[in-house]
């Protein structure tokens, strides 16, 4: 950001790479019809199973892999299939606010950015195993994926800008000859998910046909059992639709299914934690906003606990709070590159030449401070500014955020990670008066200079709220 303040909407931050910081720029590099491939960044991001890398929707650099492997399950995603899940995300609420409430009971303050990441991963589990990773249970990190994600992403944010350090280490073969990698934790959790899955349809086959199944298997070591009834996994999760696609194609390799299941945990989990954690930031920390909405909540009548997507859709000052937080914090915090392919290169910014090979992209941080699009009070949380009168400037804003992304590769769970926030946050606010703990708890961090952050608060649940107990978790 410092940079592009300085030098201007181009900047060159090595040999052969640029940084990008109009949005004027989005459509020649994430264009449709730009056709730039993801550049090496994305290689780093690919996990590893049994020392062989594992790709998927998010980080595969091959667009033919990429539309083989979209092109399937693109529809499952859609709005029109957004209410379907709605009840996953219901059934984790209800453990959220009940784990939390009991922890607060006991300790007086909860880490609220903890729950919410806690949170995060298990509505991920749940929309699509049928089964939590068991987080909000326990209220801790089980068997360490919280943590092996953030060191992933930790590993990918500074390896990522030097790829070819990964190639020399992580991903070299006589490396992890010597010193066999880890498997992915998320990996290991979505194959074992499978084969469990496999196992239990296996069991009502032979059911049905009138012989004895064998036992079903409880993934690869059983130690994510839980008490829930074999068969009785819902048939609209993800991973029923994505076994249905399969059956429909027997064509499709059976790694797609793996390829699929994780990207859902790797792209949603941390994303939609980030996202969640910053507007509950902005909003205690900004209270003539969190007023304007506790006003919007108490106005609205909610048939229920847990805020239903239809009603949250009506809420338009919770909307623009949630368009202010990604604008102003977005998850992806690194531009996104690409890399020029046409021999003939291609132009920027007005007379900027980048040659083929070039790598190039824009970082959402920088874009959504851009003064020319979003006003003079760029830098500052000012939600109202969604409110405006839907004229050319809101339409140049909207056309600018680069929250999800942008163009063909632009966020496939868009619509899943809203399900939850539309529901979660007004939820959270009005059963709650939420008060930091300590007011300048948060940090805005580079994972490389400080290491943690937290969102220490005191929950009281609103008297207008105390009478109404939470229906009994499933
Ligand atoms: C607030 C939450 C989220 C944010 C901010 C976010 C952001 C993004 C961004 C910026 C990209 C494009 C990256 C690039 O161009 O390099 C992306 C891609 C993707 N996201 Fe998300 N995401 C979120 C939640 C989710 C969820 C919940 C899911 C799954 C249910 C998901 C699945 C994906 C997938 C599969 C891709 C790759 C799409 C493709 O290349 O075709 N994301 N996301």
């Amino acid at each position: 950001m410092a940079l592009h303040r300085r030098y201007g909407d181009v900047v060159r931050l090595g040999p052969n790479r640029i940084s990008i910081g109009t949005p004027l720029a989005i459509p020649a590099i994430y264009g449709t019809g730009a056709n730039l491939p993801k550049g090496d960044f994305y290689r780093v991001l690919q996990p590893l199973a049994h020392g062989r890398v594992v790709q998927g929707l998010f980080n595969t650099q091959d667009e033919r892999l990429h539309r083989a492997l979209k092109r399937p399950i693109a529809g499952i995603y859609s709005m029109t299939n957004l209410v379907s899940f709605e009840p996953y995300v219901d059934t984790t609420i209800r453990v959220f606010l009940e784990r939390m409430e009991t922890q607060q009971a006991a300790q007086k303050t909860v880490d609220l950015g903890a729950w919410l990441q806690f949170f995060a991963f298990d509505v991920m589990g749940e929309i699509t195993f049928s089964r939590r990773f068991g987080f909000l249970e326990t209220a801790s990190d089980v068997d360490g994926i919280i943590g092996d994600i953030y060191r992933f992403f930790s590993y990918g944010s500074a390896v990522g800008q030097m790829p070819l350090l990964d190639r020399l280490w992580a991903k070299n073969p006589l490396v992890n000859w010597i010193l066999p990698s880890k498997n992915s934790s998320v990996v290991a959790f979505a194959v074992a998910r499978a084969n469990e899955r496999e196992a239990v349809n296996k069991k009502l086959a032979a059911a049905e046909a009138g012989v004895d199944g064998e036992d079903g298997e409880d993934g690869e070591d059983g130690k994510y059992a839980d008490d829930r009834e074999e068969g009785t996994y819902n048939s609209r999760d993800f991973m029923s639709r994505f076994l249905e696609t399969r059956q429909k194609d027997p064509s499709l390799p059976a790694w797609f299914l793996t390829a699929w299941t994780t990207s859902n945990v790797q792209a949603g989990s941390d994303t939609t934690a980030i996202l969640l954690r910053a507007i509950v930031h902005f909003l205690l920390t900004h209270p003539a906003s969190l007023a304007k909405l506790h006003q919007e909540l108490a106005s609205a009548c909610f048939r229920g606990d847990i805020v239903t997507w239809k009603e949250s859709r009506e809420l338009r000052y919770l909307d623009a709070c949630i368009k202010e937080a990604g604008r102003l914090h977005s998850p992806v915090g690194l531009a996104m590159e690409r890399v020029v392919s046409a021999p003939q290169g291609v132009d920027v910014c007005g007379g900027t030449h980048l040659p083929q090979g070039t790598v190039v992209g824009l970082n959402p941080w920088v874009v959504h401070r851009d003064r020319r699009i979003f006003g003079a009070d760029a830098d500052e949380w000012n939600p109202d500014r969604w409110l405006r009168p839907k004229d050319e400037q809101r339409a140049a804003m909207e056309r600018s955020l680069l929250t999800f992304g942008a163009g063909h590769r632009t966020c496939l769970g868009k619509n899943i990670s809203y399900l939850e926030i539309y529901k979660l946050i007004p939820t959270l606010f009005s059963r709650y008066d939420i008060t930091f703990e300590t007011p300048d708890e948060w940090k805005l961090v580079n994972h490389w200079l400080v290491f943690q952050q937290g969102l220490n608060v005191r929950i009281n649940i609103r008297e207008d709220r105390e009478k109404s107990q939470l229906t009994e978790v499933q």
